[in-house]
């Protein structure tokens, strides 16, 4: 699968690893940086990965800052895009299967390259389940249209 990565300066080392993890299991990811010696500001690059998603461009992205806060709360500005934190490998299943979450986010400065690894492979190997998540998920769309267009 094709998967857009992200990150700002604190998270580069992370994004790294993880890029590395998933070209080893087939995947391939490509990168909105940022790129080594530069410095951005989370929100655009965030901004410019959700973006895509929305698109369709990709089903899945996987966004990295210091808390992954950030990058959360930017992308999920982007309408119809779902992105989560998450620090735990049951966090980031659930984000798939009940919250159908297409961006994945965490800190560099939470976790270790381990961690993450494992929380990649959580995330990834989960799909959405459908049945009453459903119309939960399709109620998010519903608030944003309400909270978007007023
Ligand atoms: C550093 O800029 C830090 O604020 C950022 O990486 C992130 O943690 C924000 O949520």
């Amino acid at each position: 699968m094709n998967i857009a990565i992200g990150c700002d300066e604190a998270g580069l080392a992370l994004k790294a690893t993880i890029k590395d993890h998933l070209s080893s299991s087939g995947h391939e990811c490509v990168d909105y940086g940022c790129f080594e010696n530069e410095v951005v500001d989370y929100p655009d690059v965030a901004y410019k990965v959700a973006k895509e998603v929305q698109a369709e461009k990709f089903e899945r992205a996987i966004l990295i800052c210091g808390t992954g806060l950030g990058v959360a709360i930017t992308a999920n500005k982007v309408k119809g895009v779902r992105a989560a934190v998450c620090h735990d490998t049951y966090s980031a299943e659930r984000a798939r299967k009940s919250n159908n979450a297409q961006i994945l986010t965490f800190g560099a400065r939470v976790i270790g390259p381990e961690l993450a690894k494992t929380i990649v492979d959580a995330w990834m190997e989960s799909e959405f389940q459908g049945g009453n998540s459903t119309r939960k998920v399709e109620k998010i769309g519903t608030y944003e249209e309400t909270e978007f267009d007023s």
